[in-house]
């Protein structure tokens, strides 16, 4: 092991679009766990966009990061040297923690709670993502507000993100007829041909309006949005009766702000819901979730696809790519293996 830890430090806060130079590699001491804590040395890190609202604030569920401070990010980490009795080397542990290759704790992460043994029965990468917050986003969005009924007829935009990919699948295993967006045809047939979806947009480049009217004639159940702006527009226009309506994200607007929806009257006109959630309310439900979803993947029933990006240097642009589009299910960045 070298005596050279490197962290990724916000040097200035984004007022656009995330760009690279928001962050500054810095080159310090590997720290020495003094007594109740812990040196951990990162495995992953979760790329989520909602980091970026960490970065400016408009994410208000947390403490922004500051200038100056190690960017944020749910990790899963390898303890190397422990002087905390809860926590002994070689443990694997997930919180969130700061974008450095080893990282000092006195047992607990950024959020303050405790750092969380990882079990081992599934990958890392699926623990990160589909058995993670994205999966669970998906579950308790769908289902808890989208409230699925077999025949329901749910739209599901970034249908090839982290979230997306896993709404889809769920309300496929509910019995529903499924239709999503997403931003390339590569995307469009994964999500068709390997997740199961009936049908998938790709908005960039066909008519939303006309192939929502051709999938559900009746109109749409329940809309599982993740991006936000015109894609939102579009589905409002097409709800059916008593349609609910998930707003999980919107990331469309995360860099710069969009317009917002001008059918919001559909709502009336349908007898419609629409409602906002942030799964850490869901916290104390995670578990069973995981259990059911475990059920779920082990079966076969649910699929996972991790977007790997390899290389600790590699985290600006790994985290700058979901605005971009460049990730194809859950992206995570790849730090080092387990000793
Ligand atoms: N409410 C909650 O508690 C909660 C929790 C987790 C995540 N979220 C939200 O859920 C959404 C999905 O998150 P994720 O982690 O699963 O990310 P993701 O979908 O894996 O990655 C982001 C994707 O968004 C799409 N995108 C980027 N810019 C877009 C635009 N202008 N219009 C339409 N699509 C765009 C890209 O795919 P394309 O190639 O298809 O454009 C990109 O791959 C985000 O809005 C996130 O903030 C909410």
């Amino acid at each position: 092991m070298t005596n050279s830890n490197r962290t990724w430090i916000m040097a200035k806060v984004p007022t656009g679009a995330l760009e690279e130079d928001c962050f500054e590699l810095i080159e310090q001491d590997i720290p020495k766990p003094k007594e109740g804590e812990v040196l951990l040395r990162n495995l992953y890190f979760s790329c989520d966009p909602t980091q970026l609202g960490w970065m400016n604030g408009s994410a208000d569920y947390m403490e922004p990061v500051k200038i100056g401070q190690a960017m944020k990010a749910s990790a899963v980490a390898q303890v190397v040297e422990s002087n905390n009795p809860q926590y002994k080397n070689g443990d694997i542990v997930s919180g969130l923690l700061g974008w450095s290759e080893y990282w000092l704790s006195d047992g607990r992460d950024l959020m303050g709670g405790p750092l969380s043994h990882v079990g081992g029965q599934v990958p890392i990468p699926v623990s990160m993502g589909l058995l993670h917050i994205t999966g669970f986003s998906a579950y308790f969005g769908l289902l808890d507000l989208g409230k699925p009924l077999p025949g329901d007829t749910v739209f599901v935009s970034g249908a090839a993100g982290a979230v997306g990919s896993v709404a889809g699948q769920i309300a496929k295993i509910a019995g529903c007829k499924v239709i999503g967006t997403a931003g390339t045809d590569e995307k469009c047939t994964w999500v068709k041909d390997e997740l199961g979806f009936d049908d998938c947009i790709n908005y960039k480049t066909e008519n939303i309006p006309q192939r929502l009217k051709a999938f559900a004639p009746t109109g749409i159940d329940i809309y599982f949005d993740n991006v936000g702006g015109q894609i939102l527009d579009d589905a409002l226009a097409q709800l059916a009766n008593g349609a609910r309506v998930v707003l999980c994200g919107g990331i469309s607007g995360y860099e710069k702000p969009q317009p917002g929806p001008s059918n919001m009257m559909m709502l009336a006109l349908r007898r419609a819901t629409i409602s906002g959630f942030i799964v850490i309310d869901y916290m104390s439900q995670f578990a069973t979730a995981g259990a059911r979803m475990g059920e779920w993947y082990a079966s076969g029933k649910l699929k996972s696809k991790e977007d790997i990006v390899e290389g600790f240097e590699n985290a600006p642009a790994a985290l700058k790519g979901l605005f971009t589009g460049d990730n194809m299910g859950k992206r995570l960045i790849h730090i080092a293996d387990p000793q």
